[in-house]
C-alpha cells in the first residue's frame, strides 16, 4: 500500500517534471528571435509607397490580418486573447525596425500561430509591408 502511494507520488513527480520541461521548451521556442536570412533582409520593396499601394495593403490586411493583428495593427484583434505569443504589434519599434525584405519574408513564411501567406500574390505581400509602414507609432 505504502509502496503503491510512493510509486504514484513518484509518477506524478515525473509527470510534473516532464510538463515543466515541455512548457519551458515551448517558451524558449516562442521567445527565440525571429530573423530572416540575410539574402531576404536585403530585398527591396518593388512597389512605390504611394496612396494606391498603401490602399491595396490596407484592403488585404482588412481581409486577412485584422482578426489577430487588430484594426489598427496593434496586435489586439479578437483572436489575440487565445494566442501566446501574441500577434505582433505592427506599430512597435520591433516590427518597424525590420527591413522591408524581412517583413516580406516573415509574412511569406509565418511562424507558429502566424500563418504563412505565400499563397497571396507577391504584390499583395509587398503592399502589406508598405501599409504596415504607415502605422509606425509617432
Ligand atoms: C491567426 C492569427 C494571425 C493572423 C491571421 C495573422 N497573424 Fe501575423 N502574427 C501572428 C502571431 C501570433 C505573430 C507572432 C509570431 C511569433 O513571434 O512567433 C505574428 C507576427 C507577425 C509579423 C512579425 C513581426 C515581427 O517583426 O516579428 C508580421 C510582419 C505579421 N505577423 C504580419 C501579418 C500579416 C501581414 C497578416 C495578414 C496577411 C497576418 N500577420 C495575419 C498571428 C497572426
Amino acid at each position: 500500500m505504502v509502496t503503491g502511494v510512493r510509486r504514484a507520488a513518484r509518477l506524478v513527480g515525473t509527470a510534473l517534471g516532464l510538463a515543466a520541461l515541455i512548457s519551458m521548451a515551448g517558451l524558449a521556442a516562442a521567445q527565440a528571435p525571429w530573423t530572416a536570412p540575410a539574402g531576404e533582409k536585403e530585398k527591396k520593396n518593388p512597389l512605390p509607397a504611394d496612396a494606391k499601394t498603401i490602399e491595396q495593403g490596407r484592403k488585404v490586411a482588412q481581409i486577412n490580418c485584422v482578426t489577430c493583428h487588430g484594426a489598427k495593427g496593434k496586435g489586439d484583434g479578437a483572436a489575440a486573447v487565445a494566442l501566446n505569443p501574441k500577434p505582433a504589434d505592427w506599430t512597435s519599434k520591433t516590427v518597424q525596425d525590420d527591413s522591408d525584405g524581412e517583413l516580406f519574408w516573415k509574412i511569406t513564411t509565418g511562424r507558429g500561430a502566424m500563418p504563412a501567406w505565400r499563397h497571396l500574390p507577391e504584390s499583395d505581400r509587398w503592399a502589406l509591408v508598405r501599409y504596415i509602414r504607415t502605422l509606425a507609432a509617432k
